[in-house]
């Protein structure tokens, strides 16, 4: 058994010391957050039940449920093992007496908009935490104001908190010039209720999990793959579905690299989804060198699901850039930390998306792990990490950034001497159970 890991006084320090031992076990992991977002939101606008098995029950989809049900969804108890939304139809949300919020989480604050400009009447006024209020909005604002949306918010509308008069909106055909699933998903969300075909193009393609439910629940929607071009035809009525979640890799993929990084380790991580838009990391990770084996592959709700084995190998560098990043863009501080084990330099680029994240994670990931001991150079869209040198365990902080909280975490097990992770509890925000799961299995 290794080194207990554990949590110390205040509440919200993790102490983690590192671990000689292997980790080895079956990881149950948690439902996918941006399917789980969508499932309550098509749940919410279709007509009809649907049920939800999986759901990820973390601090951003409860902002997600709770914001829906001030607009009139009903929603039952929120666990993983079933949720039931009784849905209220399209065009036929209440106006809520209160501001709406959407605590730390991109996706429900971009998506709504799209889904609140299209209401044919209702005034919505929407927040969120410190670190949503200065994220951008604009991206999303600006495509709606050219559907005709009236939107109002500090800085030319693109900070929240943001009003929003309901309105009936007239399609577009928008150029995104950024690949981004929340954009793409707003932009559908007010087409599916606007009179004819609303087209979105974008560089890359970004994450689909939009499209794929969407044509679940019945919409009219046609995607062309080869172009990045989705098209939604509305007015658009959504039925009622069951909804199986896949648990999410942007939250394996912690396990995927400590297994990788720390010796002897072998790792079942079951029910993963590994929807092609999503599988970068494990692309990368493979280029990197690592053992990992997807098994028992099979399609859950339009969803492709497997189990991934994962074992530990000595890692290579690697370079990250252009189409594949819109389909890691989550996953780059946990590929920092296994670059920091890999041999040579892994050099990331054209990840400066990465700067308006729940942190920057480009700042935060550069100066966190050199504190480690880490050779890292920073650049405006990326880093260089120069792999191979032995990390040191030191105070850290996650900047309340729950992917750094749990990087780091990976990073401090493979260190010399204990780390404290100050903020470690944001990961609430998309894995509550994490550092449950991390003492269960150094055997605590
Ligand atoms: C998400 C899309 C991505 C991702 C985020 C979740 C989604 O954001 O980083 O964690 O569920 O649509 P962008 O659309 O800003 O790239």
């Amino acid at each position: 058994m290794g080194q207990p890991v554990f949590t110390l006084q205040p509440p919200d320090t993790w102490c983690i010391h590192p671990q000689f031992q292997p980790l080895r076990g079956v990881i149950a992991i948690p439902g996918d957050k941006s399917i789980s977002h969508r499932a309550l939101m098509l749940g919410a606008l279709a007509t009809g039940t649907t049920h939800i098995r999986g759901l990820l029950i973390g601090e951003d989809t409860c902002s997600t449920a709770a914001c829906f049900q001030a607009l009139g969804a009903r929603i039952s108890e929120l666990n993983s093992d079933s949720v039931q939304v009784d849905g209220i139809g399209l065009g036929a949300l209440q106006e809520p007496e209160d501001v709406l919020n959407a605590g730390n989480s991109g996706t429900t604050l971009r998506l709504i908009l799209g889904v609140l400009a299209a209401q044919s009447q209702g005034f919505f006024a929407i927040t969120g935490d410190r670190s949503l209020r200065s994220r951008p909005m604009g991206r999303v604002v600006t495509p709606l104001q050219q559907m005709g949306a009236l939107i109002w918010g500090r800085k030319g509308a693109s900070r929240a908190p943001l009003a929003i008069q309901g309105q009936s909106l007239r399609p577009i055909h928008y150029h995104s010039p950024i690949a981004s699933a929340q954009v793409k998903s707003s932009i559908l969300l007010a087409g599916l209720q606007s009179e004819g075909a609303t087209t979105i193009t974008e560089p890359f393609l970004s994450r689909d999990h939009s499209e794929r439910m969407l044509a679940a629940f019945g919409a009219a929607i046609a995607t062309n793959p080869e172009t990045c071009s989705v098209t939604v035809t509305g007015p658009s009525q959504l039925q009622g579905q069951d909804v199986s979640v896949p648990g999410d890799i942007s939250s394996a993929a912690f396990w995927l690299v400590a297994a990788s990084i720390l010796p002897d380790s072998e790792l079942l991580l079951t029910n993963v989804g590994v929807n092609p838009t999503r599988t970068g990391i494990l692309e990368v990770l493979l280029a990197m060198g690592a053992d990992i084996h997807q098994e028992n592959v099979r399609v859950v709700t339009g969803e492709p699901v497997a189990d991934l084995r994962v074992r530990s190998a000595s890692l290579t560098s690697t370079d990250i850039q252009g189409e594949i990043i819109p389909r890691l863009i989550d996953e780059i501080p946990i590929l920092a930390v296994a670059a920091t084990a890999a041999q040579g330099i892994t050099r990331i680029r054209d990840a400066a998306e990465l700067r308006v994240k729940e942190s920057d994670r480009l700042a935060a990931v550069a100066q966190q792990l050199t504190k480690m001991g880490a050779s890292i150079t920073e650049y405006a869209d990326g880093l260089d990490i120069t792999g191979g040198s032995q990390l040191q365990g030191t105070e850290l902080d996650s900047y309340g950034d729950h992917r750094m909280a749990m990087g780091l975490a990976i990073a401090a097990l493979s260190a010399q001497g204990t780390s404290y992770i100050g903020q470690g509890n944001a990961a609430a925000v998309s894995y509550p159970t994490f550092i449950h799961t991390l003492q269960t299995l150094v055997g605590e």
